[in-house]
């Protein structure tokens, strides 16, 4: 059976859910969109911070493309960067708000309906609901779990906001309650609801508290479930979370980033808590930009997750909060972190509660204020790293000291910001009791020999030019009409070869030339600067410049303007050619240029009659 996540959507789907939805429907449920005029709507970019709107979307072309930061695409890039969801995420996402069922290729394709993902989503809400009934009903079990949540500090309203909810202590509550309201055996099994017991399916969570996850977009994608009997009665393990499903991906999602995620764009702060408890009382204490792994260890794909949110015009900016209950577990969880990607590393803190409380037992015994304290008072990843070793050996001896420093000295030497490493330096002398001379010189012969990889590529600089030129418009507007009316723009394959003098817009003009047939899609796919991708974007949704109704009269009549401006930069050349060559030594060179003068003389009359006959 195709499931989703497996094979490969077809093209024609692609095709089919691309052009069936709507793309300013779509967007106006992320941002309030205003009528621009032109059929063009606009509003205030969600990729950068902006006061006045430079966002457009064409719903006619269906494109958007953000004159402010320059980004762009159609309705599948725009679900892919606003929801940091794959191409396929988003396609999928854009069927189920349709209700169409994708069809897919590969991995067990031909072999029946696959699972649409709205019913998975809404398997999982549905249970959700029901745990959260369950929690308030008066069975004495439902009581345990009200009690547990009490015992840590949150009331009913806490409760409520975070779904939690109790899954009871029967085999097939939740069974019998989401097959009474239409779901499929398959359906609940493939969402991770139930399992297969000796007389058919039973419910995966019994007697536990459960917290339901939702991924960014809100989505109920799975559940943390936290067991509440003794070991004796229930040898479960303490925790069961959701095991990989089709719309939950353990290695992704992160508890409450649906609840954070506006927070964390706009403090540009994420803290990483170690549970579904901490994430609670995070929140509830102030710190509204907790989140937490869920049953696994925070890895490459949250940091990508994560550093979308954090990202500010292609860099990358804001701190990561790490809060590690004081053991050995969280430290080598930091310890890994240290040696993930280094960007992320310099902008990694690590806040940790000195006698080892996590959030939610330092709300409990302490008030809110001292988990934002703990928040505030973080450390630098790198500051951890170097006294979680340091704190191995003995510094009240010189033996101790001069371990330690062997170990240390490696970690300053891989900090590849080196204006942070004077700091550290000093830092380290402080802690060893060594001089900061001692220190710094064995930092120096302990650098990494590794080569820098990431080194920083300097981009070309482009030459400035005034894209209000009333040529590069001029310009513009013929892509624009190519883009957008490719049928009206007829004279295309004519265009002079120096028809545009603004480097994007021969670029794009090549690119285009290069495809068998015009496709935005192939376009934007092919291309390979980024510049013009966005120059692409830019032009579909940008209005074309005309009061009027637009014509193929008025397309005549700019590309043939567009083209007598080129014949005039040839005639201009082929003049000053003229006047450097001697026409006795060089009679049969003067005499070419000069017919090809006269033809070109010719075709610009031609050109100017047809651009000034729309106008006249
Ligand atoms: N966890 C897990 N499986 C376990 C234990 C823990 O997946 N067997 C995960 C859960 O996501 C849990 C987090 O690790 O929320 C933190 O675990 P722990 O600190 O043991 O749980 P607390 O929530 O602090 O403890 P309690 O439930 O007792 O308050
Ligand atoms: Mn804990």
């Amino acid at each position: 059976m195709a499931t989703p996540g497996s094979g490969r959507i077809r093209d024609e789907d692609v095709t089919y859910v691309r052009e069936s939805s709507q793309i300013d429907d779509v967007v106006g449920d992320y941002v309030a969109l205003k009528g621009a005029g032109s059929g063009a709507k606009k509003g205030l970019c969600p990729f950068h911070d902006e006061k006045s709107p430079s966002f457009t979307v064409t719903a006619s072309k269906g494109y958007f493309h953000c004159f402010g930061c320059g980004v762009g695409g159609d309705v599948i890039a725009f679900l892919m960067k606003i929801d940091h969801l794959t191409f396929m995420e988003a396609v999928e996402k854009l069927a189920d708000r349709m209700n169409y069922t994708l069809h897919y290729d590969g991995v067990g394709s031909g072999t029946g309906s696959g699972i649409n993902r709205s019913r998975l989503f809404a398997a999982n809400l549905a249970a959700a609901k029901f745990y959260q009934e369950n929690l308030n009903q008066i069975s004495p079990t439902a009581q345990i779990g009200r009690e547990f949540l009490q015992k840590r500090g949150f009331d009913k309203a806490a409760a409520e906001h975070f779904g939690v909810g109790y899954a009871p202590d029967e085999w097939d509550g939740l069974y019998k309650n989401l097959k009474a309201n239409g779901f499929t055996d398959t359906e609940l099994s493939t969402a991770g609801l139930t399992k297969e017991g000796t007389k058919g399916p039973i419910d995966r969570y019994r007697n536990r508290l459960v917290w339901p996850i939702r991924n960014i977009s809100g989505d109920y994608v799975g559940f943390g479930a936290r067991k509440l009997a003794s070991d004796e009665v229930d040898q479960g393990p303490k925790y069961l979370n959701t095991s990989e499903t089709p719309i939950y991906k353990k290695s992704q999602i992160l508890y409450g980033l649906d609840l954070a995620k506006k927070e964390i764009a706009k403090k540009r702060q994420v803290v990483i808590v170690e549970g579904y408890t901490d994430v609670m009382a995070a929140h509830l204490a102030g710190v509204t930009t907790a989140v937490a792994t869920c049953g696994t260890a925070f890895g490459e794909d949250h940091i990508k997750v994560i550093r979308q949110l954090l990202m500010d015009d292609d860099s990358f900016r804001g701190e990561v909060i790490f809060t590690f209950d004081g053991d050995a577990a969280g430290q080598k969880a930091a310890m890994k972190a240290f040696e993930l990607d280094q960007k992320f590393v310099t902008q990694t803190f690590v806040a940790v509660e000195p006698t080892g409380k996590d959030p939610c037992e330092l709300r409990m015994e302490s008030g809110d204020a001292a988990v934002r304290d703990l928040i505030a008072r973080r450390i630098p990843l790198f500051e951890f790293a170097m006294r979680t070793q340091i704190a191995k050996y003995d510094v009240a001896t010189a033996e101790g000291r001069v371990s330690a420093l062997n170990v240390v000295a490696p970690i300053l030497a891989n900090i590849k910001d080196k204006s942070l490493r004077p700091e550290y330096i000093k830092l380290l002398a402080g802690w060893l009791g060594l001089d900061v001379e001692t220190v710094a010189a064995k930092v120096k012969t302990s650098g990494s020999k590794a080569p820098v990889s990431d080194q920083t590529t300097v981009e070309k600089p482009r030459e400035e030019v005034n894209l209000r030129d009333p040529i590069l418009m001029l310009e513009r507007e013929v892509l624009k009409i190519k883009l957008q009316y490719p049928d009206l723009a007829t004279d295309w394959a004519n265009l002079e070869s120096n028809a545009f003098s603004y480097w994007a817009y021969h670029q794009l003009r090549t690119e285009i030339d290069a495809l068998a047939k015009l496709d935005i899609q192939e376009l934007l796919a092919k291309s390979q600067s980024e510049d013009v991708k966005s120059l692409i974007t830019e032009l579909m949704v940008e209005p074309i410049r005309i009061d009027r109704e637009i014509s193929e009269r008025y397309t005549i009549s700019i590309f043939a303007r567009l083209r007598e401006v080129a014949i005039t930069r040839s005639i201009t050349e082929l003049k000053s050619t003229l006047q450097r060559l001697n026409p006795v030594e060089n009679e049969a060179k003067y005499q070419e240029i000069f017919a090809e003068l006269v033809r070109l003389e010719a075709a610009k009359r031609v050109q100017r009659e047809l651009s000034v006959g729309e106008l006249g």
